[in-house]
């Protein structure tokens, strides 16, 4: 399927965007581990999200999909079966890494697969801390699905030392950590994403954080999760750079998670020179949520650098074409870890934005893109890559001349209803 994107003259209105990705994938986990009913309010209904729930569906959890609220039984930390097949986690990275902590402290063995972009994503940063705790693991190469799990029941505590700052596998070892006897530690070269330690502290688990290290106490017992999802920062990130980049706009995303791990690209936009603003800032079910007003802007470039790029990580698409429309050079370096994506993102970003005129030059570590350069309309394609196809739509809503985006199924991925809405605010 494509989309036709024409160019706006305006954008307006107050918006939201669909639940955040990160906290339903891990709300899903905890509730179906955890003793009693949990309500999870405002969820993510979209495939990476329903893929999770569905592996629990598969291991006897019983949940009951309503139309803003999930209800799951939790069947306690041992109380999940083995399934019958493997568990297709589809394009879903964060369902496979995280949910492999779990599976790991399990009585039974359990396999994984996943789709063509999930089955080139690196496993190996989590097959060795989860061999280490005594599961064993068998994959393609070492490092790729098919995955299979054979589960150690009791694991062993370990002190862990990540050579890169990711929320999946920080996630996933403390979900193993649960299934050990003592203290198990996961320390990464920068913060990453904290919503698992967050949601673990609120049902009840001793967490402790010093600095880049986090620790968990096992055995865990978990209590039922009461949540209210906020809006997926990563979302409204298109509508930001939307709203900053039409012409004559002034729109507003109210109730965005504004986790200060995940926050870059707030003070990303405010060093451009973004014309932002907060308000309605409050804390709901332990994440700070507030309402992001923006207005078109004249923006100039930045430099981003490897101790920014776990808060922004997944914003950096939008970033990059943020800074296609900014005065100047903007160099951004340390994010290694777009090539591992459901793209290479640093190809897929360069090489589409490429097409419609952008100056972009890829480094092996980031990009250096010069701007201002009036984007033209094009036929750009998505890699098969939510994140790709929602940033080129930004792009062509503000490009001359038409733009076709091709393959873009992926975005149900994370955002159903990501064209409608933009289509909803544009005025032609
Ligand atoms: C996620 C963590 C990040 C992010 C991904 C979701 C999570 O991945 O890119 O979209 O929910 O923990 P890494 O942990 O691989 O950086």
């Amino acid at each position: 399927m494509n989309w036709a994107i024409n160019p706006v003259s305006k954008l307006a209105g107050t918006i939201e965007v669909q639940p955040d990705k990160s906290i339903t994938h891990r709300a899903i986990m905890i509730a179906s581990i955890a003793e009693g009913d949990s309500a999870i309010k405002n969820y993510l209904p979209a495939d990476d999200c329903m893929r999770t729930l569905g592996a629990f569906e598969k291991m006897g959890i019983k949940a009951d999909r309503e139309a803003r609220v999930l209800r799951i039984k939790g069947a306690g930390l041992r109380g999940l079966k083995k399934p019958a097949g493997a568990i297709d986690a589809g394009n879903s990275g964060t369902t496979v890494r995280l949910m492999s902590g779990i599976l790991a402290g399990q009585n039974f063995s359990s396999e994984f697969v996943g789709d063509e972009s999930l089955s080139r994503r690196p496993m190996k940063r989590i097959i060795e801390p989860l061999s280490k705790m005594g599961a064993k693991i068998e994959s393609k190469d070492g490092n790729y699905l098919p995955l299979r799990m054979t589960g150690a029941g009791n694991l062993k505590s370990i002190e862990y030392s990540s050579d890169i700052a990711s929320a999946q596998v920080k996630s996933c070892v403390l979900f193993a950590g649960m299934y050990a006897s003592g203290t198990t530690t996961f320390t990464e070269p920068e913060k990453s994403r904290d919503h698992t330690e967050r949601m673990l502290k609120v049902s009840g688990a001793k967490i402790i954080e010093t600095g880049l290290a986090v620790q968990i106490e096992g055995p865990a017992k978990l209590k039922a999760v009461e949540m209210t999802v906020p809006g997926d920062i990563s979302s409204a990130a298109f509508f930001f750079a939307a709203g900053l980049l039409a012409k004559n706009s002034s729109l507003t995303v109210s109730n965005v998670g504004i986790n200060p791990t995940r926050d870059g690209i707030l003070d990303i936009m405010r060093r451009m020179g973004a014309k932002l603003g907060l308000t309605d800032k409050k804390t709901a079910s332990g994440e700070p949520v507030a309402a992001v007003s923006v207005e078109s802007s004249k923006l100039k470039a930045v430099e981003i650098g490897k101790e920014l790029i776990p808060r922004l990580i997944d914003e950096l698409p939008v970033i990059a074409l943020l800074a296609t429309q900014a005065e100047g050079t903007t160099v951004i370096s340390g994010a290694r870890e777009l090539r591992v994506k459901e793209s290479d993102r640093i190809e897929t970003v360069a090489s589409e934005l490429k097409k419609m005129g952008a100056n972009i030059t890829v480094k092996e570590d980031g990009f250096i893109i010069q701007g201002p350069v009036k984007l033209k309309g094009s036929i750009v394609k998505s890699h098969a890559d939510h994140r790709i196809a929602m940033m080129l739509a930004v792009a062509g809503s503000i490009a001359e001349g038409r733009t076709t985006v091709e393959g873009v199924e992926c975005v149900d991925t994370s955002f159903p209803g990501f064209y409608e809405l933009l289509t909803g605010i544009s005025r032609k």
